[in-house]
């Protein structure tokens, strides 16, 4: 029997209060004398009234409700749930930062001016770029800034003509729509059967209106892309320049650089490979690093120095600001305590330790589950459930649903859609060994029970607060607050 947790409104009783004014004679502010008649409310708003451990204890149990990173094993693939060490968010709580305001004049913000001047430059160094700005608020947003970038550099060099934006058929999906969003067209370049960009594939598109291809290495099926210092060589002789999605950095810090592979722009998922807290929509920061050619598009204002202090400049060929401030602060406090905290060995230790945790549950589970690119991967591997279908109905979703069961998220599920029934698997260096097991034997166990009694798996989770919403009705539909009768 699922148990339905009430909302707040619903154990709200008049009276109840879980905050207590000083004295009563705090002043309190009339609503009236500060604001314009027609920005108020004509009536109050209907609060929860409850007192303070009801509203702790509705917090905490709703928080019990939901899997994160800090509770189980999360191998969404592409998404890097690695653990967040709490050393960062001490770090983005020091009263310095986490008190400090935007608008403050630059001689109180010295030392928040320092971390994202320190923060670009150790981007630069760990991507092999000239220069990053620190404004993106997400992967995709950063996307969309690198596409503003490349559209302003060929109108800059007067090739307005220049449209085409190349993606391949594995590319994640907010590539083409950033692409879109920023006013190409696209051209899907075809995989070979071992899952590497066709470069045959790609030749037809190398003319004078290409703008330029985005590309994530390794790419989605958690492959390296081999061929990338060919494929840049193709699209820089079209005149068009090389997007890379660095949602995949996870697999490359200090062994190789994006730069060195002949990449243009570059964009970090600091959320993902610097350990901030994601998932849920939470803030997140996607940095986007460029070649010293384009430095001059990056937004503006940007973080210089000026007779020995930090200082905002402004850049007169810029695309201008894409973000408010100085994008996601907390954000870029938190990576920067995580590569201070692990230094270059460290983080080259993190890419060895994802890369080799990958390949261990990819060799423990290919013999059960479909493995479509039998070869060595990255920091993440796809599997299929084609087999689960056809032998005994159970497909990539249910396995989910079973796994959810069983303490453990599922891993990204039908993406890339060039593998049917995906399972795109992604364990990061932070679990151990022990996890990493256990995940197999629940993988293992589930394909068994699928066999021997498919219904078992069809009827999971059994054991969550939820089982199995319309997904796309809580995706078009959701129902946010709480409606009142
Ligand atoms: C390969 C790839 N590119 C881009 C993105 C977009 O990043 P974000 O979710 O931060 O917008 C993702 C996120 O899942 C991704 O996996």
């Amino acid at each position: 029997m699922r148990s339905v947790q009430k909302t707040i409104f619903e154990i709200s009783k008049k009276g109840r209060k879980s905050y207590s004014l000083i004295n009563d004679e705090t002043p309190i502010l009339n609503a009236d004398d500060l604001f314009d008649k027609s920005y108020l409310r004509e009536q109050d708003a209907r609060l929860p009234e409850v007192s303070e451990m009801d509203l702790v204890r509705h917090f905490t149990n709703l928080s019990r409700r939901n899997h994160g990173i800090d509770n189980g094993f999360y191998p969404l693939g592409s998404c890097t749930m690695k653990y967040n060490p709490r050393f960062n968010e001490a770090m983005a709580s020091l009263p310095g930062f986490e008190e400090s305001h935007p608008n403050s004049p630059e001689w109180v913000s010295q030392g928040s001016l320092k971390i994202i001047h320190e923060l670009e430059k150790f981007m630069c160094e760990i991507f092999g770029m000239d220069a990053f700005t620190l404004q993106p608020a997400a992967g995709a947003h950063g996307e969309f800034t690198g596409l503003l970038i490349i559209r302003a550099f060929h109108e800059y060099n007067g090739d307005t003509q220049r449209k085409i934006i190349l993606v391949p058929d594995s590319a994640h999906g907010t590539n083409p729509a950033s692409a879109k969003m920023a006013g190409f067209e696209l051209k899907q370049v075809a995989s070979t059967p071992g899952g590497l960009v066709d470069l045959e594939a790609l030749k037809p598109h190398l003319n004078d209106n290409l703008a330029g291809m985005m590309l994530t290495n390794p790419n989605t099926l958690g492959l390296f892309e081999k061929d990338i210092l060919d494929m840049t060589k193709l699209i820089h002789e079209a005149g068009g320049l090389l997007y890379y999605d660095g949602a995949n950095a996870n697999a490359l810090l200090g062994i190789s650089r994006p730069g060195m592979m002949g990449f243009d722009i570059v964009h970090a998922n600091l959320h993902k490979t610097f350990s901030t807290p994601h998932g849920g929509g939470g803030p997140g920061s996607g940095p986007i690093g460029v070649k010293s050619h384009l430095e001059k598009f990056l937004p503006s204002p940007r973080v210089g120095i000026h007779l020995d202090k930090f200082t905002l400049l402004d850049l007169p060929d810029s695309i201008g600001r894409v973000k408010s401030f100085h994008g996601n602060f907390g954000v870029l406090v938190r990576a920067y305590a995580y590569i201070r905290l692990l230094g270059p060995e460290g983080l080259k230790r993190t890419s060895q330790i994802a890369v080799l945790n990958a390949n261990y549950l990819q060799e423990k589970l290919k013999g059960k589950y479909n493995l479509d690119y039998d070869t060595r991967c990255m920091h993440e591997f796809v599997l299929s459930a084609e087999r689960q279908k056809e032998e005994c109905g159970v497909i990539a979703k249910d396995i989910d649903k079973a796994l959810i069961d069983k303490g453990i998220h599922p891993p990204t599920t039908y993406f890339p859609l060039i593998v049917h029934e995906a399972l795109m698997i992604e364990p990061t260096e932070t679990e151990s060994l022990e996890t990493l097991d256990d995940f197999v034997d629940a993988m293992l166990d589930i394909d068994k029970t699928a066999h021997e009694n498919p219904d078992a798996v069809l009827k999971t989770p059994m054991n969550t607060p939820v089982g199995r919403p319309d997904e796309t009705k809580a995706a078009r539909n959701p129902i946010l607050k709480f409606q009142f009768e």
